[in-house]
């Protein structure tokens, strides 16, 4: 496997502001840990090994060195801006890229879960200290079905898994720089609205029997402030937080 996530291989790919300021780190704790406070807008961090990824809930994010895209990205939000709207608008992105690179239909598990086949293969980790955000994405990209753990909440899958190709890591991160770039200022413009009906049409809850808490019902979509409706025998109640258990 020859995709080096280095300056030297990775900077030239970067199309817009995005990535501009960039660090690679062959292993760290967590790519989360490794934003500063001073860092612009647009810094992304990556690393090949992260030795405590995390992801939702307290849990644990796992991949070998040098085969999964770990990444965490720096966003200034206004004060204004709901930052858990930020995980759908880049959800729609990542499925969309995902899905180009593979070939294959990918759906958005609510709120942060990219699926394919009903596994998943990637996740977006927001986290938020005043109005400073730390973006942290992860894609299973070239494990093998032995690298990927066991265990987890749902079953994890890679895009090497899918189609059977091994992936440049850095072409996608570039890719997902500059989609993200453009995604987020429409998003700061025009809010949630203008990514609706992506939205909609990824929605793998849809008409599913789903348990979020001690909440049991029909998952009946995504609200306008991306909240997720679950219709419990005929009430829509709005899930604004919490991870949800597709019941079979
Ligand atoms: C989730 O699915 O719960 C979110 C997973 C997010 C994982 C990424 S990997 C890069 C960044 N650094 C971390 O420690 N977590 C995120």
């Amino acid at each position: 496997m020859n995709d080096p996530l280095t300056p030297d291989r990775v900077s030239p790919l970067f199309r817009s502001s995005f990535g501009q300021k960039y660090r690679f780190k062959s292993s760290v704790d967590s790519t989360q840990n490794e934003l500063h406070d001073n860092d612009p807008e647009g810094t992304i961090v990556v690393a090949d090994q992260q030795l405590k990824g995390r992801g939702r809930h307290g849990k644990t994010w796992m991949a070998p060195s040098g085969r999964a895209l770990l990444m965490s990205i720096r966003l200034h939000l206004e004060t204004s801006q709901p930052a858990m709207q930020i995980a759908l608008v880049v959800g729609v992105l990542l499925a969309e890229i995902v899905e180009r690179e593979i070939n294959f239909s990918t759906s958005i598990k609510w709120p942060n879960d990219i699926l394919v086949k009903d596994k998943k293969v990637a996740g977006i980790l927001v986290e938020q200290r005043r109005n400073l955000v730390s973006l942290g994405i992860g894609i299973n990209v070239n494990q093998t079905k032995e690298e990927l753990p066991t265990g987890t909440h749902i079953k994890p899958i890679s895009l090497r898994i899918i189609d059977g190709k091994i992936h440049d890591r850095a072409k996608i991160l570039a890719t997902i720089a500059e989609e993200l770039e453009f995604n987020y200022r429409v998003w700061q413009e025009k809010g949630l609205n203008a990514f609706t009906t992506q939205i909609q049409e990824r929605d793998a809850l849809f008409g599913r029997r789903v348990r979020v808490g001690s909440l049991h019902g029909i998952a009946a979509g995504i609200a306008p402030n991306g909240s997720l409706v679950v219709d419990i025998e005929g009430k829509h109640e709005m899930v604004t937080s919490g991870e949800v258990h597709i019941e079979k």
